[in-house]
C-alpha cells in the first residue's frame, strides 16, 4: 500500500492565502445513517486540525466559510445546531489561539447574530490580534455580494461627510472597504463535496485565484487533501492576462 503522503517537498510554492468553501457536512452525515448535526460537529473538528495543518506547511492565511448570508434559509433547527456549535467553536478557539498563536478573524455581518455569540467574537477577535502565527478568518453570515452592499454604504456614507469623492474610487479603494481589507487576495480556494460553484464566497477577491474542487466530503478532509490541493496548485501557471 502507497505511504500517506504528509509532507510537501520543499520545492513546491506554497499559496500563502488558502480559502476553503467546507461543503459537505450533511452528505457525510447522511453515508453513516447519523443526523446532520453530526456532519457539522465532524466539520467543526475537521476545521481545528486544518488550521494547524495549513501552518506547518507554511500557509500564513487561511480563510473557510462557515456560514453563509443563505444558509438562513435551513431549517430552523438547523440554523440553531448551527449557531449552538458555532458559540462552542468561538469558546475553543480562544483556547487554541492561546496554545498555537494564531490570530483569528470574522468576516461577513455579524449584526444579525446573537449578542453573546457577537461578544465572544469580539473577545476572541480582541485577545488574539497580537498573535503572530496563522491569520485564520471565519467567514460568518458572510456573502460577497452582501458585503459588497456594505461596502457601497460606507463609501456613499463617506461621500456624505466628505471623505471620499467619486474620483477617489479605484479597485484599491473598493478593496479597502470590504470585510478582508488587510489580507491579501486567496491563491488558491478549495470547494470540497463535488460542487463546483462559489456560491457567493470572496467573489471580488476570489478574481484571480486558482479554484481547487475536490469530491472528498469536508469531514474528511485531512492534511493529505490539503498537500494534493498544493501540489494541483504548483502545476498551475499563474497569468494575470499577461
Ligand atoms: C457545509 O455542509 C456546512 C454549511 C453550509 C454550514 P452542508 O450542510 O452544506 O452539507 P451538504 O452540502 O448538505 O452535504
Ligand atoms: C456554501 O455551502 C456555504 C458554506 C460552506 C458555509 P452551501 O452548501 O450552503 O452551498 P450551496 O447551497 O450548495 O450552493
Ligand atoms: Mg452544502
Amino acid at each position: 500500500m502507497a505511504k500517506k503522503k504528509t509532507e510537501l517537498s520543499e520545492d513546491k510554492k506554497i499559496p500563502e492565502h488558502v480559502a476553503i468553501i467546507m461543503d459537505g457536512n450533511g452528505r457525510w452525515a447522511k453515508k453513516r445513517f447519523l443526523p446532520r448535526s453530526a456532519g457539522h460537529s465532524a466539520g467543526s473538528r475537521t476545521v481545528e486540525q486544518i488550521c494547524d495543518d495549513a501552518w506547518s506547511l507554511g500557509i500564513k492565511y487561511l480563510t473557510v466559510y462557515a456560514f453563509s448570508t443563505e444558509n438562513w434559509k435551513r431549517p430552523e433547527s438547523e440554523v440553531a445546531t448551527l449557531m449552538d456549535l458555532l458559540r462552542k467553536y468561538m469558546k475553543n478557539c480562544l483556547e487554541r489561539s492561546r496554545k498555537n498563536n494564531m490570530r483569528v478573524r470574522v468576516i461577513g455581518d455579524i449584526t444579525r447574530l446573537d449578542e453573546d455569540l457577537r461578544e465572544s467574537i469580539k473577545e476572541l477577535t480582541h485577545e488574539s490580534s497580537a498573535n503572530t502565527g496563522l491569520c485564520f478568518t471565519v467567514a460568518l453570515n458572510y456573502g460577497g455580494r452582501d458585503e459588497i452592499v456594505r461596502a457601497v454604504r460606507k463609501i456613499l456614507e463617506d461621500r456624505d461627510t466628505g471623505k471620499i469623492t467619486a474620483a477617489d474610487i479605484s479597485e484599491d479603494v473598493i478593496s479597502g472597504y470590504l470585510d478582508t481589507s488587510d489580507m491579501p487576495d486567496p491563491d488558491l480556494v478549495i470547494r470540497t463535496s463535488g460542487e463546483i460553484r462559489l456560491s457567493n464566497f470572496l467573489p471580488w477577491q476570489s478574481a484571480y485565484s486558482e479554484l481547487y474542487f475536490t469530491d472528498v466530503l469536508w469531514p474528511d478532509f485531512d492534511k493529505k487533501e490539503l498537500i494534493k490541493a498544493i501540489e494541483w496548485y504548483n502545476g498551475r501557471d499563474r497569468r494575470y492576462g499577461g
